[in-house]
């Protein structure tokens, strides 16, 4: 009988994420009115939790292995970070939103294809597998605390 894997690590919980990021900025894309401003907030959160918990948990550890390969993710991190300002300042029914908005969704699908293609097979390959399954913890622990924080 094969391993049973008790529980995803790190590159799990983040490809999960990267899957439901992608369809929220779909959602966000068709939807209109509310229901595009509620999408779009729920998207803006996702991401804000997102980049935060793979900076604090994610990119040091890759900083370690390749370092210019965790800058090129951190700058990327800061430029969609700029638009996505821009974006909620603006508001969904502002001129000008969905050009901007369809520039970030360009921008963060491609940076989370890199941390696919470049980044997480470097991890694989140099962490072991229980320090992965350590930092799945780390990365919920720091999403947990941030999403409490917003709701306060
Ligand atoms: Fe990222
Ligand atoms: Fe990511």
């Amino acid at each position: 009988m094969g391993k049973v894997k008790q529980q995803g690590d790190v590159i799990d919980v983040i490809l999960q994420q990267h899957n439901l990021i992608r369809s929220l900025f779909q959602e966000v894309a068709s939807a209109s009115g509310n229901e595009r401003a509620s999408k779009f907030k729920q998207l803006a959160q996702l991401l804000e939790v997102h980049e935060d918990a793979e900076e604090q948990v994610v990119h040091p550890m890759t900083k370690r292995i390749a370092s210019e390969v965790a800058d090129a993710r951190i700058e990327e991190e800061n430029q969609a970070k700029k638009v996505l300002a821009q974006l909620k300042s603006m508001g969904p029914d502002a001129d000008g939103f969905g050009e901007l908005f369809e520039k970030l969704h360009q921008a963060v699908d491609a940076h989370a294809t890199h941390e696919e293609k470049e980044e997480f097979p470097r991890l694989r390959d140099r962490c072991d597998e229980s320090d992965l399954r350590d930092m799945a913890d780390k990365f919920q622990q720091v999403q947990a605390l941030k999403g409490g924080q917003m709701r306060r």
